[in-house]
């Protein structure tokens, strides 16, 4: 992605509410002229996240996080800067003239044309859903309440019917004047064969729309209503919008909260993801029918290292969780395994012993260790040296991908024990297997310290020069960066210097984009969203501050001095010092 002109990020930042922005994610409550709400990024009772509409800020006064909306678009959608940007400039119709980006190149036009294409497709199907007379809707309504889908639920996942009809959704999206070619790119549509035209792909199916990440439609999975017709699923080919296993059914509407709760639950199929979400389990996705893929695994990554695998008992369900848990420690991810009773899978658990039970099946999730030994031990015999031996091995092609020396070593400990082996033979054993690849894994998003200790002289300064920006040429001439210890003060303070020295009028939001440390953006959320009472009087205040800097360069210019033997103009300073 080419570097995104300063006109845009201001464009970006004027035309976007930080209210709005903030409001499509929390739940905002009106606090004066400002708004509360529980922080999205850390787990509290009561709220202390502000939205300042005034000055286009939010600050948590919990957890230190703070900034404008870009800021507050990278943190929540975990994206680098410029696509933060581009994400908030999508949303508003800002337009970004990049020539070098793919903004204008065919293939992002036509990936814009499905997304539009597969809008319309959902909005159609989901329309006839809720409101067809169609004997068939019915049938499909009377379908979902039996597998106790309400109405709520259809609308939140936007589920749909598609007609028992060869054109319905092509009659349809012509009359958008959508062409065939463009359905079929979307694969909405099918060839005939030896014929002309094309013929629906989904028919007499309840729909379940696949969101991406950023909440666009692009894909479709197609439930038939009975068991006997045909396949139980039919789902959308790879198109320019979508491939398969990368993407992670329903996590659009959860990735929030497996970033807060820092945990991400992975179940197999669409109604293993809806059923529990709608009971209150809210951070959970779905791989949509096999193992996790690395690209799966990077997705969650953005969000949380940790991982539990929910999946269906069966030994398809079993062996996709063995495929995926070498992925996730390559990943450097953790990983735990919940199983089930017998024969259900989340959806049908969930309904019959309900979200308590759930929860218990969770907390008692298995160590990966646990888990894939249970599984080889039921593979294989034990008791017999060829069995043991099997076992030692596949426990080893896994035990040696951690990056931990000492994680290894007792991890080979505690399965010798277990199967009553010599520790050194299997040792021996693990010769063979390289550890993990050099490549080290990306690491999980460090948590951001809660706010910074520094001097409350510091801390004041700042907050006079961020009230008005009429202080700064007060002080400018006076005081510079390097005269504060703490580095963040210092990055703050030379961007307003910076831009008080370019003779513009400017905005605590100009600091704001004008520096790129966030933890020093953080600072300056954090000092603008305070009353301004805490400042006291700012012109006594100012002039003690702006005095205090001064004795403290001529102490340390004395210092200099006495030190390189000038005590003539040491004593000199020091006169200055008593005045
Ligand atoms: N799947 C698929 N095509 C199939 C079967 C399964 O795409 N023919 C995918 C679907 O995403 C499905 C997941 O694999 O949700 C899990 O399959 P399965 O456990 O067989 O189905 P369930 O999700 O339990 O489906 P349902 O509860 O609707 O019977
Ligand atoms: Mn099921």
């Amino acid at each position: 992605m080419g570097l995104i002109p300063n006109a845009i990020i201001d464009a970006v930042i004027d035309r976007t509410d930080i209210a709005a922005v903030v409001g499509r994610y929390v739940q905002l409550k009106k606090a004066g002229r400002n708004f509360k709400a529980l922080c999205p990024f850390h787990r509290e009772k009561t709220p202390s996240f502000v939205v300042n509409p005034d000055k286009q800020i939010f600050h948590c006064f919990g957890c230190g996080a703070g900034g404008n909306a870009i800021a507050f678009i990278m943190r929540q959608e975990r994206l680098e800067f410029p696509h933060a940007v581009r994400f908030l400039a999508d949303q508003y119709g800002i337009s970004i003239p990049d020539t070098t980006s793919e903004a204008e190149s065919p293939s992002r036009q036509l990936r814009d044309s499905i997304y539009r294409v597969n809008e319309l497709t959902v909005d159609f199907f989901h329309q006839l859903l809720l409101t067809s007379r169609l004997d068939a809707a019915k049938a499909a309504r009377e379908y979902l309440k039996g597998r106790g889908v309400a109405l709520e639920t259809v609308n939140q996942f936007k589920l749909g019917f598609a007609p028992d009809d060869w054109e319905a959704l092509s009659e349809f999206l012509k009359t958008k004047g959508i062409s065939d070619d463009l359905m079929q790119q979307a694969g909405l549509v099918i060839a005939r064969e030896n014929k002309r035209g094309f013929y629906d792909r989904f028919r007499n199916r309840v729909i379940f729309p696949i969101f991406d990440i950023q909440a666009r439609p692009i894909a479709f999975g197609a439930r038939a209503l009975k068991d006997a017709e045909g396949a139980k699923y039919i789902n959308s080919p790879e198109t320019p919008v979508y491939t398969k296993g990368r993407h992670l059914y329903g996590f659009h509407l959860t990735k929030a909260a497996v970033g807060k709760l820092d945990y991400a639950i992975v179940v197999e199929g669409y109604m293993d993801m809806i059923m529990p979400f709608v009971h209150g389990v809210e951070n959970i996705a779905a791989s949509l029918g096999t193992a996790l893929t690395p690209e799966q695994i990077n997705l969650i990554r953005r969000f949380t290292p940790n991982v539990v695998m929910l999946f269906d008992t069966d030994l398809a369900g079993q062996n996709a969780i063995v495929r995926s848990l070498d992925l996730l420690v390559d990943a450097g991810m953790n990983v735990r395994v919940a199983t089930l009773s017998d024969g259900q899978d989340p959806d049908s658990f969930i309904r019959l012993h309900g979200v308590r039970a759930f929860e218990e099946r969770l907390s008692k999730a298995a160590s990966l260790f646990d888990f894939k030994l249970a599984w080889l031990k039921t593979q294989h015999d034990v008791k017999s040296i060829e069995g043991k031996a099997r076992v030692s091995k596949q426990m080893l092609e896994t035990i040696m991908r951690f990056s931990d020396e000492v994680v290894k070593s007792e991890l080979i400990k505690k399965l010798s024990e277990d199967l009553n082996i010599d520790k050194d033979a299997v040792l021996r054993q693990s010769k063979p297997f390289k550890s993990r690849a050099e490549s080290s894994p990306q690491q999980p998003m460090a948590v951001v310290p809660a706010t910074v200790a520094l001097s409350l002289k510091d801390e004041i300064f700042l907050g006079i020069l961020l009230s008005d920006p009429q202080w700064a040429p007060k002080a400018r001439d006076e005081i510079t960066p390097e005269d504060f210890p703490h580095p963040l003060v210092r990055t703050v303070v030379a961007g307003i210097w910076e831009l008080s020295g370019r003779g513009q009028e400017w905005t605590g939001q100009d600091v704001l984009k004008n520096i790129k440390d966030h933890q020093a953006q953080e600072l300056v959320a954090r000092l603008m969203s305070r009353d301004e009472a805490w400042l006291g009087d700012k012109d006594i205040v100012f002039k003690d501050c702006v005095a205090g800097f001064r004795k403290k360069r001529w102490h340390v210019q004395k210092e200099e001095q006495k030190r390189s033997g000038d005590f003539e103009s040491a004593v000199d300073i020091i006169r200055k010092i008593k005045q």
